[in-house]
């Protein structure tokens, strides 16, 4: 078997490992699913050791496939979800299950230190206003609500580096990863005293910072023993997700930036330097490219508005896009709002609402259902806009994620955005982004930008339609307007 290197993905409901040759080319993918817990309205839970046993059988699983040998590993890569909150005690025991990103609870906590610290200054440091799903404001909640639990923490973890200490007993992660937390000084990306002091937390309980491509540790004997990894393989530092899959589908370089269609979209775009979003609403984080930052603005339902109205409708998504197609650019002055779950690009607001406007009685559900790819698609705009802002104007997107597969909607966005599109003919996601980091760690490729492009591959390109793009521009600018309009009525109905 020839060289290659792994990549684990720490997912929200998996975890992933894809096993990759010196091209990029997969040689195997192996997933393990579990499920998280929400104990009480706005929590979300896992335990880790659920993510360490998922992980034991994932590996078993992809071993005992025929042709692929452990000791043909150069190094393991590790990614995975981002803002999770882990705490060790003295002896490296886990204290209470994960407070994963989505755990809405600590929302108190972010107010109270964007009012202490003023946010300007949060968002000089952070690079972001701060989220409840963020590790800081969590870490806050457990001081105030499970005192004994904050009182034998020794050392926090983010879900990844987990991971990286149960395959070799080391307390890292990577810088990229460390964004997400709230208390990186991001901009010179080493840990923020102003941040720490903010939340009034002490720099001990921090593991140590590394770039991603680095080796942070290797994998110990005990864990060897349980893994069938190789004692000793190198595990390089890896990345969060997003950053992760930023480095799988080229986001390496000026001039690069992805869209991802999922539940959530995600535009990621590279930057050179570290430059913030003035009103906090695009993340501003260190990529996994040493040195360089990337931005990134997530809108929470983009596929996911999709799915809802497919599911309402009781059609598949292959029948809902012939049905968007017979409709005209604009559905005929039909518009959605995708605040299905609230917002947080571009606007940072969780009463936010999804809403349809412009009913008429001419409207069918056709028209429904166009309404909301473009609503997606305009919601997607807007980040893009705001990175325009801090002059970022990629000449490249890599578009990825399930919507993509639709070839109506890929058109309708080209078309929103004025851009061509490059579709992903492979996507595996964060898993494969950690795998090339692995590669450069392991001196395959001498820099995560030759990994990145080496192994990069994509469809035939989407480019917009010229009459469309005009009319969308119109259309653009009467959607933009309805959420200043309608953000003091989605305030009073979260009272009502
Ligand atoms: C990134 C983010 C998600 C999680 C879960 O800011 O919240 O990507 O990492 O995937």
């Amino acid at each position: 078997m020839r060289s290659c290197t792994l990549g684990i993905d720490v997912g929200t409901s998996s975890v992933k490992c894809v096993l990759i040759d010196e091209q990029g080319g997969v040689l195997a993918v192996q997933s393990e699913s579990y499920a998280f817990l929400s104990p009480k309205p706005l929590w979300a839970e896992t335990d880790p050791s659920v993510w360490w046993n998922a992980l034991l059988k994932a590996l078993k699983k992809l071993w005992a496939r025929d042709a692929i040998n452990p000791s043909a590993l150069e190094a393991v890569g590790l990614t995975g979800q981002m803002h999770g909150l882990v705490l060790l005690d003295a002896q490296g025991k886990v204290l209470r299950p994960c407070m994963m990103w989505n755990d809405q609870r600590a929302f108190e906590e972010c107010r109270l230190v964007e009012k202490t610290l003023g946010k300007a200054n949060v968002l000089k440091s952070a690079g972001s206003a701060l989220l409840p799903g963020f590790t800081a404001p969590k870490l806050a909640w457990v001081r105030t609500h499970e005192p004994e639990v904050y009182a034998a923490t020794k050392h926090i973890l983010l879900p990844k580096d987990y991971i990286r200490y149960c395959l070799g007993d080391f307390l890292g992660t990577d810088v990229s990863d460390a964004s997400g937390t709230g208390l990186l000084d991001v901009g010179r990306r080493v840990w923020s005293q102003e941040m720490l002091d903010a939340f009034d937390v002490k720099s001990s309980l921090l593991p140590e910072l590394a770039e991603s491509p680095d080796v942070t540790s290797t994998v110990s004997a005990e864990a060897s023993a349980l893994t069938s990894l190789p004692q000793g393989l190198p595990i390089v530092a890896g990345a969060g997700d997003q950053a992760a899959c930023g480095v799988g589908v080229g986001v390496v370089e000026p001039g690069t930036a992805s869209i991802s269609l999922g539940t959530s979209g995600v535009v990621f775009s590279y930057s050179d330097t570290y430059r913030v979003e003035p009103g906090g609403r695009l993340h501003a984080f260190c990529h996994a490219v040493p040195g360089k930052w990337h931005l990134m603005g997530v809108m929470l339902s983009a596929a996911g508005s999709y799915a809802w109205l497919s599911q309402l409708l009781e059609k598949d998504f292959k029948t809902m896009d012939a049905l968007a197609a017979t409709i005209s650019p604009g559905a005929e002055g039909l518009f959605f709002l995708p605040y299905l779950a609230g917002e947080r690009t571009p606007h940072n607001d969780p009463m936010a609402k999804g809403a349809f406007v412009g009913m008429t009685v001419r409207h069918q559900v056709a028209h429904l259902v166009r309404a909301v790819l473009e609503g997606v698609c305009f919601g997607l705009r807007d980040a893009i806009e705001l990175m325009h802002a801090l002059d970022v104007f990629p000449s490249r997107y890599v578009l990825s994620g399930g919507g993509a597969q639709s070839p109506l909607w890929s058109s309708i966005l080209a078309s929103v955005l004025r851009e061509t599109l490059y579709p992903l003919a492979i996507s595996e996601g964060a898993a494969y982004g950690a795998a090339l980091l692995a590669s450069v760690g392991a001196g395959v490729h001498a820099t995560v930008a030759e990994a990145s492009e080496a192994a990069l591959s994509l469809k035939s390109d989407v480019d917009p339609q010229s009459s469309d793009s005009e009319h969308y521009r119109n259309l653009y600018d009467l959607y933009r307007s309805l959420y200043p309009d309608l953000k003091s009525f989605f305030q009073d109905l979260g009272k009502a």
